[in-house]
């Protein structure tokens, strides 16, 4: 079988395994429709993409049945809120105590004119593109924005373990949960765990999560987005729990050859007593048959995390690979009383890695070059909030060009793309972002390894992208101790940093690290490598080669580079020239290219007008440029790959030489203008065939040949005008979830149906039964808005991203352009049930806290004063909890003050008191409004008029002797 046949075969088995996950939703004839990828080409007026798919997406990896998705629901205010100046004793004392969050972090903040967004949401490509604004964030101001959100919890959920999780914010942020700061996040790339546990409100209490971010701060020199741009989860476990990120479970390989999974649970209880549990692992191999299960005792104290361990053996398991990723599940259950309490589904995978200073690297002990690209978080359209679907079809665009590993640069990633890796086989460089070593950012290098230490993409823990104390004892201390840090967590993978500078100082990092990363610096690898002949090392970065997609003349006045793959960086080389550096020596790992697709921000070699990157294989969408081709021929071996660039569309250069070169891994290729065969080269893989042609209109065709046969042709037409537009969708079913998602290519064709490769035109475009979330053409000078309805195709391309509805009906997108035929295109939405997810609430007031006077013989006058700087006369109580008031006497006053939100304001609304227990009167700002008649608990409700400014509310209670009178429900204010 070839390698070609064989991967073929595992992506088949690939979907199926994914497809099995849906095929519930999806009954089994709609699963066994799905197709494998065809083949792809760039043949004479063909579109440079894959050809149209049918398969789904996989699902991310469902591991924890507790969890629900928390994405929509949220409000957003862009812009910041300063806090209001706090005076007066009363308000002070207030503001400093648990629960009294202030301004927009307050419960009661009035966010009725707040729009509703879906998260992932990354403000920031909303934002204008602006020249005073920073280059390196894509000319786009990011600044402050706020997030709030409703959230209801079942009175059920008592006694429950409750937690939110946060994906991503960027940049900094500080969450409150009702009113009490419950978390401050110093990085935009790292999750944010918060148990919510004992602030939580049940039933019609409300909850309130409020989020400040700033994204005026920045970490990077890259475009970072800015907002909740990763999903949000609410988690809900038995009072006895697995803690989160806590299962370990990294298979290792004993030294006789067996292989063991060790795997620790770390486990949580909320109770008030200790709990007996058991852990109960089982392992299941690819095909769903069991490998080895055992169970281990343990008892968690109250309020304290305990491991409990045990181990499997597993006799010879599939290994995981990048060409055959074979994935176990690991299902550990934990059982309290006979009962499974809590479960965990994890996907793990056999592999060993090694890397040798002499050999390179080396996976299940073969020799494997990396083959790798560095690449950001964003995309065209979308910035960083990049949905799953669109994670998935980025992933499968390296695969198909031959990348067997990824660095995200210079950050951790989220989860669901790691999951994505080690399901398609990618190997992960893991980079931490932040080279600090006090408390807060160790605390960041410790939640990276200890989410992803049971990966099997994930080979390297990288500590630091180029930091100047690299070539520092002060450097080589930090990472010293960084890196006993990752070694706590995961003595099984090496650590690295990536170094440009520094690494032949007296004391340097590569003291301290297991395998020296090398970004650029190609001349110096030979040097490095006879100076420390027993130290590994790879290139974490190199290349950094300019290229502007479908251009191939340099026009540096108009921002435009050739793709010829002739102009670096002055610190970095072409992709040819760095490839050739590292595939001829084997002791450098592999080589990470900056980068697989383009980027907003950094747009070297230029500024303004130039928003985003130039470096990339790919384009800011993912469309091909030269470097994708190059690299597919150098790093994909057996199937014949040939590919003639450029266009054959040079009106007014006739006669003149056009520069013609070839991308293949055949042998000798053969050129043939008009049919009129005009050059024969052997090829030199590095360097690839190129010629000088005279131009002239018609066909330019290479033929490839191995071993004297034929293998492979292409070629490149001149083509007539654009007449018309065309759709060609990756897929032609989609998810009815609400949450699938798929690029749609639109390209023009002239009367014969061929791509023009150099249309450069105004399109609009129009979607039923999904919405357009994002827009992109790959022009890195672009200015046009990358959310809307219109785009202009750049160099012949644009892409529009649509996310599918809930409804399964056909999702259709129409292009037009003026004096072009338009196109529609249709794909099918297959009924497909959303994952679980927490319901959006709407907002409402609550009255919830409230001053009781002391108790009185007579009916008190309703406006009794309590000075502002009493805190001890009257008691604080909470509605829905009765306290007697202190003293002797049936009658009481409570007390609470409250600011409608603007539609009360506007138009008056309702104040409802729930429970009241007592006879009584209730009065607003000095006047009367309701009355109860019984002393049994009943609901007033009472007018609450309308007006701007802080009400008080005063309750005038008389108890009967026998029951405490009081607030026995909720109190809030109906719109
Ligand atoms: C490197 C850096 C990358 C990127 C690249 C551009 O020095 O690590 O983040 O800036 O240069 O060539």
């Amino acid at each position: 079988m070839t390698q070609d046949q064989r991967r073929t075969r595992i992506s088949r088995r690939r979907f199926l395994a994914n497809g099995a996950a849906l095929g519930a939703a999806l009954g089994p004839a709609q699963v066994a429709r799905a197709a494998v990828s065809g083949p792809e080409g760039a043949a004479a007026g063909m579109l440079p993409m894959p050809a149209m798919r049918d398969a789904l997406p996989p699902r991310p990896s469902i591991e924890d049945p507790g969890r629900s998705l928390m994405d929509s629901g949220w409000r957003f205010h862009l812009g910041d809120i300063p806090m209001p100046e706090i005076r007066g004793h009363g308000w002070s004392y207030n503001s400093a105590k648990a629960g009294q969050a202030q301004g927009a972090a307050a419960m009661q903040y009035d966010d009725s004119d707040w729009p509703e967004v879906e998260l992932p949401h990354d403000w920031a490509m909303a934002m204008p593109i602006e020249e005073t604004a920073n280059v390196s964030q894509g000319y786009r101001r990011r600044g402050f924005g706020w997030y709030r959100r409703a959230l209801r919890l079942d009175p059920q959920d008592r006694g429950r373990y409750l937690e939110i999780q946060f994906g991503g914010i960027a940049t900094n942020a500080t969450i409150w949960f009702n009113g009490s700061v419950v978390a401050h996040n110093w990085s935009g790339y790292t999750s944010v765990y918060v148990d919510i546990t004992d602030l939580a409100r049940y039933g019609d209490d409300l909850n309130t999560i409020v989020v400040r971010v700033d994204a005026q701060s920045m970490e990077g020199w890259w475009y970072e987005g800015a907002g909740l741009y990763r999903h949000v989860w609410l988690v809900k476990r038995d009072a006895t729990y697995i803690a989160t990120d806590g299962i370990h479970a990294d298979p290792r390989r004993g030294p006789g050859g067996a292989w063991t999974v060790p795997v620790t649970a770390t486990l949580g209880n909320i109770g008030t007593r200790s709990a007996a549990v058991t852990i109960e692992a089982t392992l299941i191999d690819p095909d769903g048959r069991m490998v080895a299960t055992h169970t281990a005792a343990g008892t968690v104290p109250s309020l304290e995390p305990m491991d409990v361990a045990l181990t499997l053996p597993v006799a010879t398991p599939g290994l995981w690979s990048v060409d055959r990723p074979t994935l176990y599940t690991l299902r550990t259950r934990l059982i309290r009383a006979g009962r499974t309490v809590d479960e965990r589904t994890l996907r793990i995978g056999f592999r060993t890695v090694r890397f040798d200073a002499a050999t390179g690297f080396h996976l299940n002990d073969q020799p494997l070059k990396i083959k790798g690209t560095c690449n950001h978080q964003d995309h065209a359209g979308v910035g960083v909030a990049v949905p799953d679907a669109l994670w998935e079809w980025r992933l499968r665009r390296l695969k198909d060009l031959g990348c067997n590993a990824i660095r995200f640069s210079h950050n951790a990633i989220a989860t669901e793309v790691l999951d994505a890796c080690d399901r398609m086989g990618f190997l992960v460089m893991s980079e931490n972002r932040n080279f600090n070593t006090s408390p807060d950012y160790i605390a960041q290098l410790q939640w990276l390894v200890r989410r992803d230490r049971n990966r099997p993409s994930v080979i390297l823990w990288s500590v630091f992208n180029e930091e100047p104390m690299q070539g520092t004892p002060a450097g080589y201390e930090m990472v010293r101790r960084m890196s006993r840090v990752v070694k706590a967590l995961d003595e099984s993978r090496p650590v690295t940093a990536a170094m440009n500078s520094g690494m032949f100082a007296p004391v340097n990092v590569s003291q301290a690290v297991d395998l020296v990363g090398f970004n650029y610096q190609r001349d110096q690898y030979d040097r490095f490598h006879g100076a420390n002949p027993t130290l590994p090392m790879i290139s974490s970065e190199d290349t950094s080669s300019f290229m502007t997609r479908g251009a191939w003349q340099t026009d540096r006045a108009a921002h435009v580079m050739a793709s010829y793959d002739e102009e670096p960086a002055d610190w970095g080389s072409t992709h040819r020239a760095s490839w050739k550096s590292i595939a001829e020596r084997p002791f450098v790992g592999g080589s990470f290219v900056w980068t697989g697709f383009d980027y907003h921000g950094e747009p070297s070699p230029f500024e303004w007008p130039s928003v985003s990157s130039y470096f990339g294989i790919m384009d800011l969408c993912g469309f091909p440029k030269m470097a994708y081709y190059l690299h597919r021929a150098q790093w994909i071996d057996d199937t014949p790959l040939l590919d003639l660039m450029p266009h054959w569309n040079w009106p007014g250069r006739e006669g003149q030489p056009v520069k013609v070169i070839a991308l293949t891994n055949v042998d000798t290729v053969r050129l043939l203008l008009n049919g009129t065969v005009i050059g024969e080269q052997a090829v030199d893989r590095y360097t690839m065939p190129h010629w000088q042609i005279p131009y002239a209109p018609g066909r330019l065709e290479a033929i490839g040949y191995r071993g004297g046969r034929e293998v492979a042709r292409s070629a490149v037409e001149t083509t007539g005008p654009a007449v018309a537009l065309r759709i060609t969708p990756d897929r032609r079913a989609m998810a009815a979830d609400g949450e699938d998602v798929q690029p749609f290519t639109i390209d023009a064709i002239d009367a014969q149906g061929r791509h023009v490769p150099t249309a450069n035109l105004p399109v609009a475009f129009a979607a039923t039964g999904g919405t357009i979330i994002g827009l992109g053409n790959g022009d890195p000078t672009s200015h046009e808005a990358e959310q809307g309805d219109r785009r202009d195709l750049f160099n012949g391309l644009a892409q529009v991203i649509v996310r599918a509805g809930r409804d399964a009906r056909p999702l259709s997108l129409t292009v037009t352009s003026a004096g072009l035929r338009s196109a529609t295109t249709t794909v099918r939405l297959l009924a497909t049930p959303p994952r679980p997810s927490v319901p959006s609430t709407a907002a409402t007031l609550m009255l919830q806290d409230w001053r009781q006077s002391p108790a009185f013989a007579a009916k008190p006058s309703p406006d009794i004063v309590l000075a502002d700087n009493d805190m001890n006369s009257w008691l604080f109580v909470r509605a829905g909890e009765i306290q007697p008031a202190q003293g002797a006497g049936p009658w009481s006053v409570l007390r609470a003050k409250v600011t409608p939100r603007r539609p009360v304001r506007e138009r008056g609304g309702k104040l409802v008191l729930q429970g009241v227990v007592g006879r009584g009167e209730v009065w607003i700002d000095g006047k009367r409004v309701g009355t109860k008649a019984g002393f049994a608990p009943g609901t007033v409700v009472v007018p609450m008029p309308a007006g701007e400014g802080e009400r008080v509310v005063s309750v005038l209670l008389e108890g009967n002797g026998t029951q405490a009178s009081g607030l026995g429900g909720i109190v809030f204010v109906e719109e």
